[in-house]
């Protein structure tokens, strides 16, 4: 392998000089540089990331860690992340957390000793001290979820607001017996929309009946057990509000399931428009998160950072509601 001797050796300069010419850093004269770039290229010279990082430089890599590559959201929330990078040179690692903060804080060791520049991570992991400590100094902004680093910056949806905007289009429709599939009561994005959810109901004058609440830890199968379990409890309602689109996927299999036609018996909405939602039929009304968006500005946030751009501390983008097939107004027609 070529190394930066070789180079030095070549042009007929120091050491020192062939990195000052290849790192811009320091005085060399325009002549000079000139000759250690040809040097390099006629050897075939690659700088060393790993004997940059030694020295404290940058390495060019940055990482994302997200808890579930097998949920559509995620791979979208990536892409956007690699857009930046990709435009900043950097390389990007993805890692998966599995939700877990264990396997979080041994992915962040690992990166760490790989002098990864920087860290995008989906938060909401539980707090520990072994996690604090992983993330302790090393350039992290938090996307889509919060972590509980103090002052760290995240990019995020308003999730409240997201959750107000589904009930809200449905009590538009007619309809006042309105379920909820909620994500993991631990995490904040979740608590965030069941309670936009309530707001709209107690700011409409319906009841928050809390056995229309039923959790579906953010997955199909959670969606399809759960609206099971809310037929189970015979309280009737004609629309769910699911606090994502693999929960309300896994919903319109159970009303399938169970005979119940959508949207003329039960109206269905979702939350993330996934880039699936719109090829289900029916297709799926959902509140729309700028996924993509948010993988680029958590990117962007964390480059800059890096390159002391000025950056805002956080940043929260809005949603809105995309409506399809899957909710229709209330016909008065409880659910059998
Ligand atoms: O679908 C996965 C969910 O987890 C999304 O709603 C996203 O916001 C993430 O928090």
């Amino acid at each position: 392998m070529v190394t930066i001797r070789d180079v030095a050796a070549e042009a007929g300069v120091s050491i020192t000089t062939v990195s000052r010419a290849l790192n811009e850093s320091g005085r060399v004269g325009r002549a000079t540089r000139e000759r250690v770039l040809n040097a390099a290229r006629r050897l075939g010279y690659e700088p060393n990331d790993l004997a940059r990082s030694l020295h404290g430089k940058a390495t060019g890599t940055i990482a994302v860690l997200v808890p579930d590559i097998t949920n559509p959201f995620f791979p979208e929330l990536v892409k956007g992340v690699q857009e930046v990078a990709t435009a900043h040179q950097k390389l990007l690692l993805l890692c998966q957390t599995s939700e877990d903060s264990e396997i979080a804080v041994q992915e962040l060791l690992h990166l760490r000793r790989k002098r990864v520049d920087g860290v995008v991570l989906v938060g909401g992991l539980a707090a520990s001290e072994q996690l604090d400590a992983a993330l302790a100094g090393l350039p992290v902004v938090a996307v889509d979820r919060d972590t509980t680093v103090d002052g760290s910056r995240v990019v995020r949806s308003d999730h409240r607001r997201g959750g107000r905007l589904a009930t809200e289009h449905l009590i538009e429709l007619g309809h006042e017996h309105i379920a909820h599939v909620r994500g993991p009561a631990h995490l904040s994005v979740a608590q965030d929309r069941h309670d936009g959810y309530r707001e709209a109901l107690e700011e409409a004058g319906l009841p928050y009946d809390a056995s229309l609440v039923v959790e579906g830890g953010f997955l199909e199968e959670g969606g399809y057990d759960g609206l099971r379990a809310l037929r189970r409890r015979r309280r009737p309602f004609t629309a769910v509000f699911c606090g994502n689109d693999l929960m309300a996927i896994g919903a319109l299999r159970a009303l399938e399931d169970v005979g119940l036609a959508v949207p003329d018996e039960v109206s269905v909405v979702g939350f993330d428009d996934i880039h699936l939602a719109s090829y289900l039929r029916p297709g799926l009304t959902t509140v729309h998160q700028p996924i993509q968006t948010l993988g680029r500005r958590a990117a962007a946030l964390l480059i800059g950072s890096a390159m002391n751009d000025e950056q805002p501390a956080s940043e929260v983008l809005d949603v809105h509601i995309v409506r399809r097939q899957t909710t229709a107004r209330h016909r008065r027609t409880e659910v059998r």
